[in-house]
Formats: C-alpha cells, structure tokens, sequence
C-alpha cells in the first residue's frame, strides 16, 4: 500500500471509529462559585505558548497532508477555517512530502491560505534535524511538533519496529531548529517519567495527545487483515495523562489533546495544567460531514462556551483558570494516587 493510500485510510477509519470519549474528564469536576466577582467583558482567551501569542488555547491539531488532492483540499479547509477563527494550526507528517516533492503543495497550501497565521510543522521523531529544517521551511512554520506514536508502529503490519535513539533524536533537533519545538503523543497519552526525560534533553513543550479520542490502535486494526486488538484500550486518558505531566517536577508547558469534543472538557483539561488544548478529530468529522460553515460555527460556540464557564469560576484568563478548583473523583483519584500525585492540590487552592 502507498503512502498516500496510507494517510486517506487513516482519515476514513478516523471518521468511522470516531470518539469514544473515554477520556476520563467525567472524574473531574470544578466547584461551583456563588460569587466569582467578575463580569463576561472582563474574560481574555488570549494565550502565549513557547512566545508565540495566540488569539484561542485551541488549535488544530496534526492531521494531514501527503496523500495528494484529498488531503490537500483537507489542509486548504482546514486552513481557511483557522484564519477565520483566529486559531493556529499543525499539519500533519510532511516526511511524505520530503520523501516525494510532488506532495509539498498539500502542506505549502497551509502557509498559502493562512500567510499570517501561527503554523506547526510536524514529523516522527526519526526525523533528523536537517528534516526537520526542511519542514518548518516548507510552510514557514512558526513551531514544530514531533510525534511520538510507538502503538499506532505496533500496531500497524508494515509499521516500525525500532524505537531506540528517539530522545538523542530530539534533543538534537531541539538544539538546532530556531522555532519551538512541542513533542507530542498521538492518542496515547504521556506520563510524568516520559515529561521528565524530555526535560533533561531541553524540551520546553508537550502535547500529551492522551486516550480516550482518537484511537489510532482501533485505525490500524480496522485497516489490517490479521488484526490484533492488544493495544485497543492502551493509554493514558487526557485528563489524567494532563494531570501527570503537570505535576512532573520539571519546567514543561503542558498542552492537552486526545478526545476533546466540547468547552467543559477544555476548562477541565486548562484547570489540570494545560496551557493550550488541541483538537483533531472532532473538528476532522465535522469538516468532512458538515462543511467549513459548521466548523466555524462549533468554533465560535467553544470559544462562547469556555467564556461562560471562566466567568462562572471567576477566571478572568488562561493562567487563572489553571488554578480553578477541581475535585478529582473515581479512577482518576485512584490512578494519581497511586501515582503519588496528591489530588488535594486541586480542591484546596484558589484563583488569585
Ligand atoms: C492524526 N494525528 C496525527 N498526529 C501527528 O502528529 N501527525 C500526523 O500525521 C497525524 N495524522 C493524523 C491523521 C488523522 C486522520 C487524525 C484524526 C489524527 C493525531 C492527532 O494529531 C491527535 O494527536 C490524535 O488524533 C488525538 O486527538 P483527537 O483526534 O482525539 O482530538
């Protein structure tokens, strides 16, 4: 099977397992303030994330790119979307479009449609760093992301099997690119000894692309003959995988993904530690089953959403509504317990 055959089985078996939502945000519950002293007016969504000043904590996430007209009129939509919304926005692997220069116009149209908006660039991390220049330089990318997706290799017949010298990889690219660099997982989430070995080797930023969304072990088993399911439930949801980054005791800026589908898991997942939220296949269904329009509506609607639900917590920015009181409940008390994460630390604080 081709690359490209490769990348539209992906959006199509994406599309069809869908979002299961077994993130774990229903463990996670704010508490309700009478008195939040503060009026919508006064509420900005603005974010900085590795000095890049965004507009929204949302982005879109990577998907594609590399699979020639079909994904190309993904990434010239998806990107007429951002810039009306006023989101950033990754692509998806460009190792294709490095590999095959006739695929580089389904990522240049990115940059094409969006000349003045905040772009990710985004390869494995088998990349090396002259690949990775070659792909920031492709779109012009304001940041880079590199995707760590060992389960989604194992889990595919013709998927790598060798995963050592990862982490050399990146602490060279991360010295030799002159953009941010965010390390990101692909739906199976990260925990804090995987934040606190990239932070040895200079990593600033993380996407912890936890569990519970889109299940790229459930893809690969749907596209192969002889499927396996060992890896359908692997992973660390979001909320707890943003909770364990978080809490690592090293200096990362935690940005949540996996399964967001609505304004209060976004709250949520900024109330545990992350700065920014990224969404995928929720923004991919309703691009390819409803339209652009629909799309920026949704947008809109969360960025309403989450509005009403800093004013209710009297969070008058990002920064504030990460010290939102949370109680965590169930499975995710018990997971971070055990973990040796003390979940007091959320239910005692407050806003200052
Ligand atoms: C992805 N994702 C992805 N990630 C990445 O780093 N490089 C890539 O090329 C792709 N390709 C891709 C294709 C499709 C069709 C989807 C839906 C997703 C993973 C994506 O960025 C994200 O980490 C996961 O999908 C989890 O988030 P959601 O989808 O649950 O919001």
């Amino acid at each position: 099977m081709s690359r490209s055959e490769r990348k539209w089985d992906h959006i199509r078996y994406a599309l069809e397992t869908g979002q299961k939502r077994l993130t774990a945000f229903d463990d996670i519950h704010f508490i309700h303030q009478s008195l939040p002293n503060i009026n919508v007016s006064d509420i900005s969504i603005h974010q900085k994330i590795g000095g890049l000043s965004l507009s929204s904590p949302i982005f879109i996430n990577a998907m594609t790119g590399g699979g020639g007209e079909k994904t190309y009129s993904l990434n010239k939509q998806l990107a007429m979307v951002a810039k009306e919304t006023g989101l950033a926005i990754a692509v998806g692997s460009q190792m294709s479009a490095l590999k095959d220069k006739s695929e580089r116009y389904t990522y240049e149209v990115v940059r094409k449609e969006y000349p003045d908006g905040v772009l990710i660039a985004n390869l494995g991390s088998e990349a090396t760093p002259d690949l990775a220049k070659a792909a920031i330089e492709m779109i012009e990318a304001n940041a880079l992301q590199i995707h760590l997706n060992v389960i989604q290799e194992l889990a595919m017949p013709e998927g790598d099997r060798e995963f050592s010298g990862a982490l050399r990889r990146i602490e060279s690219i991360v010295k030799e690119v002159n953009v941010p660099v965010i390390i990101k997982e692909v739906g199976f989430g990260m925990g804090k000894e995987t934040v606190e070995s990239l932070a040895s080797v200079g990593v600033s930023i993380v996407d912890v692309g936890g569990f519970g969304g889109t299940n790229f072990a459930e893809i690969e088993n749907k596209r192969s003959v002889n499927s396996k399911e060992v890896f359908n439930l692997w992973g660390i949801p979001t909320a707890i995988s943003i909770a364990e980054a978080s809490r690592a005791p090293v200096p990362m800026t935690i940005i949540g993904s996996g399964g967001f589908t609505s304004s209060i898991d976004m709250a949520k997942g900024i109330a545990l530690g992350a700065s920014a939220v990224g969404f995928a296949g929720y923004f991919l269904k309703i691009l390819v089953e409803e339209g652009m329009e629909s799309l920026k509506e949704e947008i809109i609607s969360l960025h309403h959403g989450l509005k009403m639900i800093m004013t209710a917590l009297g969070a008058q920015s990002i920064l504030e509504l990460q010290s939102a009181q949370l109680i965590v409940s169930g499975y995710t008390h018990h997971w971070l317990t055990e973990r040796g994460i003390d979940t007091k630390i959320y239910s005692q604080r407050t806003i200052k």
